[in-house]
């Protein structure tokens, strides 16, 4: 099926150097000091950590509809180079990814792109309207097999709506995935509602907003014993509401954006709206809850939130322009600086974080799963010595809305592998 690769001396999760044997798309041996097999080829991978590839549960791809700002296959692009090896993809698209027949496409879109996985979310709702339940069956029995459904961008904000869709996924192993953001509390909203938002004359966006949404659905997807996930979750008291959920044994799971584990809501104060984003960048305090919340696994996962968008969107007054931005190709390197320089996490943890949990969640088989022989070959090598300045021309996202623009990071992903081929190597894409 594909070639033979002999990566020599990486570290797994940052332990003692082996080398790494892939053939026929899996991880074969591991070892010291291996012999390179006849026709292989060799990587010398002295010193670099190496991590199963990471899986992102949040990434707008924004295809079909808004190529201009993103394909299938630049998202895919940025997602290898970040060292991802499997994507969920939002619904959010124009047409919305609410039938069997666009979760297909996105899906068939993927698979020519062939630099990662990518899974479509399927909507909850036709056209995202947030009143009629989409066809959730067909796309799960679709040639995409969807098992993660989110209204994204959008609130279920309608109760027995959440109820039904939470009900209606169990029957396939499926999961609903919350945009947790009361409506009503946030109409106008331009970012974190406090003292800030007072003094710089922008609508707040408050926390009681998420939080009200968050409790609601935990809530009933204990009283229905279905599998729900909380998207972006961006408060220090949404970390409370999900520790309490989690204690009562509720089939619970949330992620944190690498964004809303390091900047905070005084980079408003700049107007400058690469930093607007939904939900919007919250307090010091929130950080610092979000961080804990990771480190004890309450908080599950990191995705990305990758959300491109074109210039005319994004540059443009506070006001006008449109919430996101970039994740994919800083996300590793973002997760190091919040989790890993801080002591909160070793690497495994991170691996955790941002490959193992993820791929549970969105019910991946063969991403996520340990770096021992017999697994599938997804990997990524990491620097994690290297330092780097992202340039936002210099992304592979057709877009260029990074809020880590000129701001040195951490680490850096020199090699990714998918089934036992690399889509990145020496820093650079493949294809
Ligand atoms: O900032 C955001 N951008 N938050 C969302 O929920 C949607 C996303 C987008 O699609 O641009
Ligand atoms: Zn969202």
């Amino acid at each position: 099926m594909s070639g033979t690769w002999l990566v020599r001396g990486a570290r797994p999760y940052g332990g003692e150097p082996v080398d790494l044997l892939l053939r026929d798309g899996l991880l074969v041996e591991a070892g010291r000091r291996l012999a390179v097999p006849r026709g292989a080829r060799r990587l010398d991978a002295d010193g670099l950590v190496a991590l199963p590839g990471l899986v992102d549960l949040h990434t707008h791809l924004r295809e079909p509809g808004r190529e201009d700002a993103e394909t299938v296959e630049t998202g895919s692009r940025a997602a290898a180079l970040g060292g991802f090896t499997a994507v969920h993809a939002m619904a959010n698209t124009d047409p919305v990814a609410d039938t069997a027949g666009v979760v297909e496409q996105v899906w068939r879109l993927g698979r020519e792109a062939g630099l990662v996985d990518v899974r479509p979310v399927g909507a909850v709702t036709v056209g995202l309207g947030g009143t009629q339940l989409a066809e959730l069956g067909a796309m799960a029995d679709s040639a995409a097999r969807v098992r993660v459904f989110s209204d994204d961008g959008h609130c279920v904000a309608d109760p027995a709506l959440m109820r039904r869709a939470l009900e209606y996924v169990k029957a396939f192993g499926g999961v609903v995935a919350q945009h947790a953001e009361e409506p009503r509390l946030t109409e106008g909203a331009q970012m974190n509602e406090g003292v800030l938002s007072a003094r710089l004359g922008l609508a707040g966006w408050p926390a009681a907003a998420e939080e009200a949404v968050i409790a609601r659905d935990v809530l009933l997807a204990g009283h229905v014993g279905s599998r729900l996930h909380l998207c972006h979750v961006s408060t220090a008291g949404s970390v409370e509401i999900l520790r309490w959920a989690k204690a009562k044994g509720w089939r619970v799971t949330a992620e944190v954006t690498p964004h809303h584990l390091l900047l905070t809501d005084d980079l408003a104060a700049t107007y400058d709206p690469v930093y607007k984003v939904n939900p919007p960048l919250r307090t010091a305090n929130d950080v610092e809850a979000l961080r804990r919340g990771l480190a004890e696994g309450v908080v599950d996962a990191v995705a990305t939130d990758h959300a491109p968008h074109a210039v005319e969107d994004k540059e443009t007054e506070w006001d006008a322009a449109r919430p996101g931005m970039l994740g994919l190709q800083t996300a590793l390197s973002v997760a190091v600086e919040a989790m890993v320089h801080s002591g909160l996490l070793d690497w495994r943890g991170l691996a955790d974080r941002m490959s193992v949990r993820p791929a549970r969640i969105g019910g991946l088989e063969g991403q996520g799963a340990e770096l021992a022989p017999g697994a599938p070959a997804h990997l990524v090598l990491v620097d994690a010595e290297a330092r780097w300045t992202p340039q936002p021309g210099e992304l592979a996202s057709r877009s260029r809305n990074t809020p880590y623009a000129g701001r040195e990071l951490p680490a850096r992903v020199v090699a990714t592998f998918l089934r036992g081929e690399p889509t990145v190597l020496d820093g650079k894409a493949v294809r």
